[in-house]
């Protein structure tokens, strides 16, 4: 057997998503708060049977390792390595490919490299210009420090490549990890005369450094290269401490690295940091895992930019709900503001405005609202943004407040914005990402409030006689959908079997990938808990009535084509034929009664 069968042998999906998870069992199944989206109402689902999980909301789910790749934030072959531990399952050599080594390392390096400038940080003398500057002039705690493990490299040229090359590490070694680069005449310490930031990952491995000059050179901060392990287009400063906050608290996206640092000792502790890039959609994602609250803070000189635009604008298609707060003046960024008015930086973010309120008040600053040329600018920059409001209520407030603003008449705004309002495209044409998952959605979603597939799903729920009981009654006339009523099939057949007990797993055997995936929904529908197992005589009598509901369906549209064929027969003069059918309609509608 693999190490994937063994350790999912060993491993309990219900545990292992029971220790970040508080679940709760629920007929045959488990439910909770779907930790990857905000859930108010218990929408995720787990199976001990199926060993599989899902969320009926945000339409995750899959097996052990799925979850813990997507809970922890780290990649299939971690996460292999994490529950072999934890099952105690020894993974062979064919489990490891050759990157991972390569990574194992490259984080190795990492962390040796993190501890060395840190040490020389705190404790050594070489290092003594770098810890005045921060506790002085940065005006940072030991604490933090320690914390977020701060470190200095010292301004000479192979400190750190002979630290690391004494330890047993290759100079190809040293390159491929970033720490060291090539020079015109050899290689030399990548990061020299600089206060050290270690980047961390979400599970604590560090993955890569950012270094700050403290002697004014160029740049002023300098980003580890892509290595096999970092990868800044994903990455995002402070996430590893925030995170917890940010599930509670939504997240404040800032520009710098220090001001992350500063809001944290000040315990402002949701502030995370893009470093060293514009924001990415991969940066986006990442943070989604964990809250759809966003609030964007911008350096007051900064706030403006086309940067800002883009990253309201890229947030806003990934439904996150956005804020923007400005540094107000004479501060320069948050970092300044923490260290000179605490209250007040937590106020500003407090009360961060609506993204569409910044719109609006930033077009005020740029343009003059006096003036005819004035007001057309003010208008041609809002229209574009603010005719994305596919929401009638707030698309007719701030058509208010615009013409407040600019003195006009309301109508007029309104009737500006809403015109150019264009009309979603058809499904067809429209390739991104999220309206596939809609179309994806709707379609699932018309499975599950179809009578025959809520007849399914409260069968998986009874025991097997009250399954057989009922089973049989339904028959191929009455499905309207064939995916349905090809897994009705394949269960019948299963029920036909001498089992004595229902088994989910053995109806899949013999189901496509299709009908397995629409299967395993039906089986995890929660039908709100209301149908326990212990509870025979509730869940009897509701299949009764769907049952009932289904035929009732079935018969109404055969009624239609029977009336549809009643009109054919008489235009035909057909009389014969108009009784015979006449005759079967008395006869279904006494049914439908
Ligand atoms: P301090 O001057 O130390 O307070 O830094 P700051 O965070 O206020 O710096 P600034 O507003 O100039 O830059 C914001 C962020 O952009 C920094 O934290 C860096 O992550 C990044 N950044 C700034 N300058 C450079 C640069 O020259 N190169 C790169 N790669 N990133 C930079
Ligand atoms: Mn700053």
């Amino acid at each position: 057997m693999d190490s994937i069968s063994q350790i999912k042998q060993v491993l309990n999906i219900v545990d292992v998503v029971g220790s970040y998870v508080s679940l709760k069992k629920s007929g045959r199944n488990y439910k909770g708060l779907c930790p990857f989206h905000t859930d108010h109402n218990p929408s995720f689902m787990v199976s001990q049977e199926l060993q599989i999980y899902k969320c009926f909301v945000c339409n995750d789910g899959g097996d052990i390792f799925k979850f813990v790749q997507k809970i922890e934030g780290i990649d299939f072959s971690t996460a292999l390595e994490q529950l072999a531990e934890r099952a105690g399952v020894k993974l062979e050599k064919t489990d490891f490919d050759p990157l991972t080594q390569t990574k194992k390392k490259i984080v190795l390096i990492n962390e040796l490299t993190a501890k060395f400038y840190h040490y020389l940080l705190v404790e050594h003398a070489s290092g003594k210009v770098g810890l005045e500057y921060l506790k002085n002039q940065r005006g940072l705690k030991d604490e933090t420090i320690k914390d977020w493990q701060l470190g200095f490299a010292p301004d000479t040229f192979d400190t750190l490549k002979r630290f690391l090359l004494k330890h047993g590490y290759t100079e190809q070694e040293l390159l491929e990890s970033g720490v060291i680069s090539q020079s015109y005449n050899g290689t030399i310490d990548k990061f020299r005369g600089r206060i050290i930031f270690p980047f961390t990952g979400i599970d604590g491995k560090i993955l890569g450094f950012n270094g700050r000059t403290i002697f004014n050179k160029d740049p002023k901060y300098l980003n580890t290269a892509e290595t096999p392990v970092f990868h800044k287009s994903s990455f995002i400063y402070g996430l590893d401490k925030a995170r917890v906050n940010i599930k509670k608290e939504g997240v404040v996206l800032v520009e710098g690295q220090m001001d992350v640092i500063s809001a944290h000792q000040g315990g402002i502790c949701n502030v995370v940091a893009a470093t060293g890039t514009a924001l990415t959609e991969g940066q986006l994602t990442l943070l989604s895992r964990y809250t759809t609250e966003i609030t964007f803070c911008f350096d007051s000189d900064s706030a403006g930019s086309a940067a800002v635009y883009r990253a309201v604008d890229m947030a806003e298609k990934m439904n996150f709900n956005i804020k923007v707060s400005i540094i107000p003046k004479p501060y320069k960024d948050l970092d300044e503001l923490v260290k000179n008015d605490l209250v007040h930086a937590k106020d500003t973010f407090n009360n961060a405005m609506p993204a569409y309120d910044f719109f609006l008040l930033d077009a005020l600053k740029k343009n003059d609202k006096h003036t005819a040329l004035g007001k057309k600018v003010i208008i041609d920059e809002l229209t574009p943004l603010f005719s994305k409001l596919s929401n009638v209520v707030l698309l007719e407030h701030y058509a208010k407040k615009v013409a407040n603003e600019l003195d006009l008449a309301e109508e007029t705004v309104l009737s500006l914005f809403k015109k150019t309002t264009t009309t979603p495209p058809s499904f067809e044409s429209r390739s991104d990402d999220r309206f596939k998952e809609e179309a994806h959605n709707i379609a699932k979603i018309d499975y599950k409030t179809h009578p025959e597939g809520y007849l399914i799903a409260l069968l998986f729920k009874a025991n097997i006689d009250i399954q057989r009981d009922i089973a049989y009654k339904l028959h191929a006339e009455d499905f309207e959908n064939s995916v349905l009523l090809s897994i009705y099939n394949s269960y019948l057949e299963y029920l036909q079997k001498d089992t004595k007990s229902f088994n989910i797993k053995s109806v899949e055997k013999s189901l496509s990938d299709e009908e397995k995936e629409l299967v395993e929904e039906l089986y995890l529908w929660d039908l709100d808990g209301r149908f326990d197992l212990e509870n025979t005589e509730k869940l009897a009598s509701e299949l009764e009535s769907t049952l009932k509901r289904i035929k009732k369906d079935a018969a109404k549209t055969t009624l239609k084509e029977l009336t549809e064929k009643i009109k054919l027969a008489e235009l035909g003069n057909d009389f014969e034929q108009v009784e015979k059918l006449s005759k079967k309609v008395e006869r279904l509608k006494k049914l439908l009664i």
